[in-house]
């Protein structure tokens, strides 16, 4: 079973790989001395919010994702070309011209990340002729951007045999979004997209970057991610605004426990549980409270994940979702209706609103002998609640970013 659905989504890579050379070919006049190489979206299971405050995180990387093919230009220029947007023709740039252009529109992307990377020190002295296609949903909030910076980097690090490591890509990559795309992103996508493993999730620890894999062995469940098809909007202040009330709350916790402390995560319950009392009840409190709490919500359901109690680890999944909603206020309408009706359905023991929240989807854990009845219950339930027709996809894990070769 496992052997087939590896040699599947071999033959799917192949077949993406030989379309997308002649696309290229298409596009560029050959595609001679082209490679193609892919980089995943993520999902998170379970650590929101939690990767800016140096606490833990629990993604995974998964089987869509993005895809380029490129090769070195004789001369500096930098000529992109979008399968996803094919009305918009060649993007033409060039490594003298990486400044953020609005109308550069989704190239803003890798020529950040090659800014950043030169910015770094890193020689990049030709440019390239790279075309893209990404399968990540539109607006499902299952990282379509980190995925194309991870990409963008992998690239550059093969053609032009840079020296930089997987993590050093990753950080470029949010460096690039931070710095150049201006949204105030934490570590978490990135990471998941460049160090992705096969049918395990990663656990990381984003004040210190260390992390391991960790098998999902789910058994009798499998992970399906319901699309609200609500589009979240990262960019939104909301992200940035949820950034300083938690710097508020770090200078609160510190100034009440007389602390000095670098990170929210740095602060256990018991301290939450002290400096309290001494909290204006608002919402800064409410967010403070989140973040520590879910940081230790992620070591607890990767230890209930190891020892095999996939209904604990189902139950954190249900609070974190219940906390995101109450304390952090990311969720809406849409995501709490999707949560909902997941709980109420046979065959689902975990469910929460996956990544930065406001849309995008949720992640489930069902029985697969239960997961049309649970795609067709809570596709109905959901639509005649939000007049929102919804999307299903059964999860699969995959590896980090690669060069896909035949
Ligand atoms: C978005 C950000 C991540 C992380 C999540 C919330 O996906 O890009 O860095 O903060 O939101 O956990």
């Amino acid at each position: 079973m496992a052997k087939d659905k590896r040699e599947l989504q071999k033959k799917k890579e192949d077949y993406m790989k030989s379309m997308l050379l002649d696309k290229f070919a298409d596009v560029f006049g050959s595609n001679e001395g082209a490679k193609v190489y892919f980089a995943p979206g993520r999902v998170n299971l379970i650590g929101e919010h939690t990767d800016y405050n140096g606490g833990h995180v629990f993604p995974c990387a998964l089987t869509v994702g993005t895809y380029a093919v490129a090769r070195k230009r004789k001369d500096r220029e930098l000529h992109f070309y979008s399968v996803n947007f094919e009305y918009l023709g060649v993007k033409m740039s060039s490594l003298d011209k990486l400044v953020y252009a609005k109308e550069a529109g989704w190239t803003n992307y890798p020529k950040g990340v090659i800014w950043a990377l030169k910015g770094k020190g890193f020689e990049i002295e030709n440019g390239m002729d790279i075309l893209i296609y990404g399968n990540i949903p539109n607006g499902s909030g299952l990282s379509s951007s980190a995925s194309l910076e991870v990409l963008t980097g992998f690239v550059c690090k093969d053609l032009f045999g840079l020296e930089v490591s997987l993590t050093e890509l990753a950080l470029i990559g949010q460096y690039s979004e931070n710095h150049y795309n201006g949204v105030n992103c934490g570590i978490m996508d990135q990471f998941a997209s460049a160090m992705g493993k096969k049918d395990n999730a990663i656990l990381l620890d984003c004040s210190t970057l260390s992390y391991k894999h960790v098998p999902l062995n789910l058994g009798e469940y499998t992970l399906i991610l319901a699309n609200t098809c609500k589009k979240h909007a990262l960019g939104a202040s909301a992200y940035n605004k949820r950034r300083e009330e938690v710097s508020e709350g770090l200078i609160r916790m510190n100034s009440i426990l007389g602390t000095d402390k670098d990170n929210l995560c740095d602060f256990t319950e018991d301290d939450y549980l002290k400096a309290e009392a001494s909290m204006e009840a608002d919402k800064i409190r409410d967010r403070v409270k989140h973040v520590i709490y879910e940081n230790q919500r992620v070591k607890k359901a990767v230890e209930v994940l190891e020892s095999g109690d996939l209904f604990a680890f189902g139950e954190i999944l249900r609070e974190g979702h219940a906390s995101l909603r109450d304390l952090y206020e990311v969720t809406g309408f849409e995501l709490d209706t999707m949560f909902d009706v997941a709980c109420q359905t046979e065959g689902c023991i975990g469910s929460r609103m996956t990544g930065g929240g406001f849309g995008g989807c949720t992640i489930n854990i069902v029985k697969k002998s239960a997961v049309e009845n649970f795609i067709e219950t809570v596709g109905n339930a959901y639509k005649s609640k939000t007049g929102i027709t919804p999307a299903f996809y059964v999860c699969d894990i995959g590896d980090g970013a690669r060069e896909i070769k035949m």
